[in-house]
C-alpha cells in the first residue's frame, strides 16, 4: 500500500481531515505530521516535515496545505529530493507528476473549496510520471539541487537512450 503524508499550518487544519479521509477512500495509508490546532503556527514546519518525510522515503508522496499553498510548497521545495508542486486545479496537479515527477503536492484552503481540493488530489495521485523526454528536465533539476554544473551540462548535451520521447 503506497503511503501519504500530510500535513498544513493553522489555515489548512480544517481542510485536512477531509482530504485525510478522502485520501484513505482511495486506498492509500495516511500519516498526518500536524499542526494538531487551529493556534497560530508556521508553514514552514509542516512544509519541512512533509518533505523531509518523502525525501526520507518513508513515505511515497507527500500533500501539504496551507492558506494559498504557496509558503507551505516553498518550505517543501527546499528540502533536497522534493519537487512540489503548488495547484490550484487539477489540470496542473495531473501535469506535474506526469511531465514534473512532483513528489508533493500543495494546495490553498483559502483557494480552492473541500470538493475541488478532493479533485485535484485524486488527479494528482491516479497520475504517473512519464518519464522519457522528461527524465533529462528532472536529472537537469537534480544537478542544479546537487550544485553539479559538470552534471548538468552532461545531461544537458546527453542524446543517451534514456532520455528518448516514449
Ligand atoms: C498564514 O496567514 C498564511 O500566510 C499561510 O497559510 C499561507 O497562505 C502562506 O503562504
Amino acid at each position: 500500500m503506497e503511503k501519504i503524508v500530510i500535513g498544513s499550518d493553522h489555515v489548512g487544519f480544517e481542510l485536512k481531515p477531509v482530504i485525510i479521509e478522502y485520501v484513505k477512500s482511495l486506498g492509500y495509508e495516511v500519516k498526518d505530521v500536524g499542526t494538531y490546532s487551529s493556534e497560530r503556527t508556521d508553514y514552514t514546519i509542516y512544509g519541512k516535515k512533509v518533505g523531509e518525510a518523502v525525501a526520507s522515503k518513508k513515505y511515497d508522496l507527500g500533500i501539504a496545505i496551507c492558506g494559498t499553498g504557496i509558503g507551505i510548497g516553498i518550505a517543501a521545495n527546499k528540502v533536497k529530493g522534493i519537487r512540489c508542486c503548488s495547484c490550484s486545479e487539477p489540470y496542473s496537479a495531473k501535469l506535474s507528476r506526469q511531465h514534473n515527477n512532483s513528489n508533493v503536492l500543495a494546495f490553498g484552503s483559502r483557494v480552492v473549496g473541500p470538493e475541488l481540493a478532493k479533485m485535484i488530489v485524486g488527479e494528482w495521485l491516479n497520475a504517473k510520471f512519464l518519464g522519457g523526454r522528461h527524465l533529462r528536465r528532472i536529472d537537469e533539476i537534480t544537478a542544479e539541487e546537487n550544485e553539479d554544473e559538470e552534471l548538468f551540462q552532461k545531461v544537458m548535451t546527453s542524446d543517451s537512450v534514456r532520455y528518448q520521447d516514449n
